[in-house]
């Protein structure tokens, strides 16, 4: 182990990220309304060009009108290959007021792209006085983005999570599908005449949970597309969770109690994991560093995996 040791992420929630068009107002108040722990207002890809503009104005002026209560609350910028970028900073941080928390970099390629927002954020808080500094977080979602995550994690103390974004991820790579997510038809494996389908973006998450751990950052999963497909968005789900990403994106409304389900330890782990804590304590006091819980072993290393159960819950407990 080496001497620094790991930082913790922020202790916020971060279950489920709901997305909705910047275009769209109408759904504004009903993305307010969901049991969401993070809001993203989109100005990139869900917007058309002609309409950044409009969804610009719209989404600065929800922020300021909308009760977006406790939720954390994030705008997706467009992408720095695009001539919008700069514009939706200025134009955020000038006239959105305090209660944004976040901007959300997609497509990041490398720790550069980081500096870029960095610096024009923060000459833009030093212009306009503000006193709560922006937060980042990001979109993996290119073969440059997954090369660099390392440097990207380590770019910025704004920084607060990675997402993976499979669509534009896959487009990248140069991968053989136009699904967003979840499983494969022909990423199949067989063994004794019988198919198993194995899950082509465990690699990508692994390097972006890891990266993350480094730096003290969330690590979420992105959308997954086919929203009538709730089994696949569980199963998807699920896996990250194991892998120690701590939520998902829900592109729509039906994803988002699904996330959160999938995301909250259940009653009967956290219960397991303060019997593990409280066998461990007992262990300590009578001199040994391992002892027996429900016939497996259980050591100082199992203090720190009941450790995160326990602490998300008394997150969700608030
Ligand atoms: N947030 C909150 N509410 C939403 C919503 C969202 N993202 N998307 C749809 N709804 C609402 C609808 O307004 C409708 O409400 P109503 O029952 O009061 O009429 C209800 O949920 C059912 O919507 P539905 O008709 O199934 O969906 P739709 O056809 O209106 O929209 C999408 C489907 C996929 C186009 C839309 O959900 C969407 O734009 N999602 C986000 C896309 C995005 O942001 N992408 C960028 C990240 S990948
Ligand atoms: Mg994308």
């Amino acid at each position: 182990m080496s001497f620094r040791t790991q930082p913790l992420p922020p202790a916020r929630l971060n279950r489920c990220q709901l997305f909705g068009p910047g275009s769209r107002e109408s759904l504004f108040e009903k993305m307010a309304k969901s049991a969401a722990d993070v809001i993203n207002l989109d100005l990139e890809d869900s917007v058309a060009p002609d309409d950044k503009d409009r969804a610009r104005a719209n989404v600065i002026q929800a922020i300021g009108d909308i009760d977006w209560g406790d939720k954390t609350l994030s705008v997706r910028i467009n992408g720095l290959d695009t001539p919008f970028w700069y514009r939706d900073v200025v134009d955020l941080l000038e006239q959105a007021g305090e209660r944004l928390d976040q901007i959300m970099i997609p497509k990041a390629g490398n720790a550069g792209d980081i500096y870029a927002v960095d610096a024009l954020a923060t000459a833009v808080e030093r212009a306009k006085g503000r006193t709560k500094p922006i937060n980042f977080e990001v979109i993996i979602e290119s073969a440059a983005g997954i090369c660099h995550v390392e440097e990207i994690a380590a770019s910025s103390p704004r920084m607060q999570a990675i997402s993976l974004g499979a669509a534009d991820f896959a487009a990248s790579m140069g991968m053989a599908t136009t699904g967003i997510g979840g499983t494969q038809e022909n990423y199949y494996m067989i063994r004794e005449g019988q198919k198993y389908w194995p899950d082509p973006w465990h690699w990508a998450q692994t390097a972006i949970v890891a990266a993350c751990r480094t730096h003290g950052l969330l690590p979420v999963d992105g959308p997954f597309g086919d929203f009538s497909d709730s089994d696949g968005f569980v199963a998807q789900a699920r896996r990250s969770a194991t892998l120690g990403m701590v939520g998902k994106w829900a592109i729509h409304p039906s994803q988002v109690a699904l996330a959160n389900e999938v995301f909250s330890p259940s009653e009967s782990a956290v219960t397991e994991a303060r019997e593990i804590l409280a066998a461990m304590e007992k262990a300590k006091a009578e001199g040994a560093g391992a002892t027996v819980y429900k016939g497996r072993l259980v050591d100082i290393a199992s203090i720190k995996q009941a450790e995160v159960i326990v602490r998300q819950a008394e997150l969700i407990a608030g």
